[in-house]
């Protein structure tokens, strides 16, 4: 087959936009072969479970699924009952971008809370944690917070210990929306489990797409009186995966060793250097610390719609000109001088 794409453009979009990492195709590609039984019960996903737990502790038990909206729903279900409630920032993904899923196919309400940054703090849980008894108020129960978050900001594991600890003494329950937890862990330069389990987070939604796999993220329990049913729930949401074997041992790949940690700082990296490279362009202003691996920008629309035909990213909010640059483990040092290089050429086109 001949390629039908540059495999040298590189978008700045989302971390999505990326391929999958030549060390993960190796090890589908090892798992391919023979037969093993379907739906869970192979070599791979049996070995998927000592790599969880060497990362989130003796109590870990992992469910792989097919993508992220999926894994914070199973989450989200496997911790509430249907007259329970989930509180979360309003720039949660599960408030913004899943299409309304945990609403539409998990019936849970979620409660919002506006946040300057992305991040809840205790103060911000307890603007929606009050209620408890009233039969006429959806019963707050779970605190899901995103790490990094959508405006591409950190929880510190002090920051979410505080978090938890506040949640559970108000008798709910934490989902901590990990699909970027790698980059989170790798820029504060701490384990997987101290921004989890050492934290108090109850449950788990674990990416695994954004940082080099083909496709899979999975549910991790890591208190197990927190949810129920995830095996049932994850077959009920569609995605129990039959062929599990290719989602596990990518997984297996991924954090078995430090794969993980080497495309988490690559992509950080590379977040940093496009931020130094653009702040002192004039007019150009990051109105959000740089974090992570995500850029916000505020730009003229002119320079926007010309950058965006020469590079694909998306604008964040049309009416402040706010446009978010993600970088990937596969974005390189030239591609983040090319990308800078060409906001400079527009900006000054836009100038003169
Ligand atoms: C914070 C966050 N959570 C979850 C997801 C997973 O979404 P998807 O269902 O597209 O894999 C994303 C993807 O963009 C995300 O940014």
């Amino acid at each position: 087959m001949i390629p039908r794409h540059d495999p040298h453009l590189k978008a700045f979009a989302s971390d999505n936009y990326a391929g999958v990492h030549p060390e993960i195709l190796q090890a589908i590609a090892t798992a391919n072969g023979g037969h093993q039984i379907a739906y869970g019960e192979d070599a791979y996903t049996e070995a998927l479970q000592d790599v969880f737990r060497r990362h989130f502790g003796e109590q870990a038990q992992a469910w792989p699924v097919f993508n992220g909206t999926a894994a914070n729903v199973v989450s989200l279900r496997a911790m509430t009952r249907p007259w329970e409630a989930v509180i979360c920032a309003e720039s949660a993904h599960i408030n913004t971008d899943e299409g309304g899923a945990p609403e539409v196919t998990a019936g849970i309400k979620l409660l919002p809370v506006p946040t300057p940054d992305g991040k809840l703090t205790p103060e911000l849980v307890d603007r929606q944690a009050w209620g408890f008894g009233d039969v006429h108020r959806a019963q707050p129960r779970v605190v899901s917070v995103s790490n990094t978050t959508e405006l591409g900001t950190l929880y510190t594991p002090d920051e979410l210990g505080a978090l938890c600890a506040h949640a559970h003494e108000r008798g709910l329950l934490v989902h901590l929306d990990g699909s970027r937890l790698t980059n989170a862990a790798a820029a504060l330069d701490v384990p997987l489990r101290a921004l989890t389990t050492d934290a108090g987070v109850d449950v788990l939604s674990f990416g695994g797409t954004k940082i080099g796999l083909l496709y899979g993220e999975a549910v991790v329990v890591l208190n197990p009186e927190a949810a129920s049913g995830v095996d049932y729930i994850r077959k009920t949401f569609m995605q129990l995966s039959s062929k599990m074997r290719f989602v596990s041992a990518q997984f297996e790949a991924l954090l078995a060793g430090d794969l993980w940690l080497r495309n988490a700082r690559q992509a950080n990296a590379m977040g940093r250097r496009l931020a130094d490279a653009v702040r002192d362009i004039p007019g150009v202003v990051l109105p959000r610390p740089v974090e992570a691996n995500a850029v916000f920008a505020v730009l003229p629309p002119d320079v926007t719609e010309r950058l965006q035909k020469r590079f694909r990213f998306y604008t964040w909010n049309e009416a402040t000109g706010e446009v978010r640059w993600m970088c990937a483990f596969d974005t390189t040092e030239a591609d983040v001088d090319a990308f800078a290089a060409a906001v400079a050429e527009e900006m000054a086109a836009s100038a003169g």
